[in-house]
């Protein structure tokens, strides 16, 4: 063989080789997932994305302890100028983690008036209801 022809064969080989790896990967990544249940996944999300902050906020069950308008009941405070109190930011992070607020005086307080209540943690929804219903909570 001639130089360039060595060449040639050397880089039909690298194509080759690529291909055939390129084949086996594909195979292991594609297991046999469970096809109903990605589907569930996005129409859940297709779901709540289209719901309002309000059923939200009825469908997490803050309106068990807030009060059906948030007015506050025996189990948990008004939801009223949280905006004097929060931010955006802060108010997400509280929805997420109560606990990491607990020591602040305001929530001294609140464990006082609702001794056998708290705050559930609401870290495992979707971030963007949690946005939606922050979005909401301030501006009301
Ligand atoms: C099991 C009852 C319960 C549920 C359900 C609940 N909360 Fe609460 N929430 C409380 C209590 C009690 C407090 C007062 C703080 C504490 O004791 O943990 C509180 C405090 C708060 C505060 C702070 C109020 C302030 O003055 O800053 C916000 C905001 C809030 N809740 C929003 C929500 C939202 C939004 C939901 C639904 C996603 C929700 N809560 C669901 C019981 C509840």
């Amino acid at each position: 063989m001639t130089k360039p022809q060595i060449w040639v064969a050397a880089f039909l080989a690298a194509f080759i080789l690529l291909f055939i790896l390129q084949k086996a990967t594909k195979k292991e990544e594609a297991p046999t997932r469970d096809l109903s249940s990605q589907m569930n996944n996005q129409m859940s999300e297709e779901n709540t994305t289209e719901l309002t902050a309000a059923q939200l906020i009825s469908n997490f069950g803050c309106t068990n302890c807030h009060g059906g308008e948030l007015q506050g009941t025996q189990m948990a405070p008004a939801l009223i100028n949280l905006s004097e109190h929060w931010g955006k930011e802060t108010l997400l992070n509280y929805l997420r983690n109560p606990n990491d607020f607990m020591d602040e005086a305001r929530f001294k307080e609140y464990r006082e008036k609702y001794p056998n209540q708290i705050m559930p943690p609401y870290g495992n929804k979707n971030i963007k209801d949690l946005g939606k219903i922050v979005d909401y909570l301030l501006t009301k």
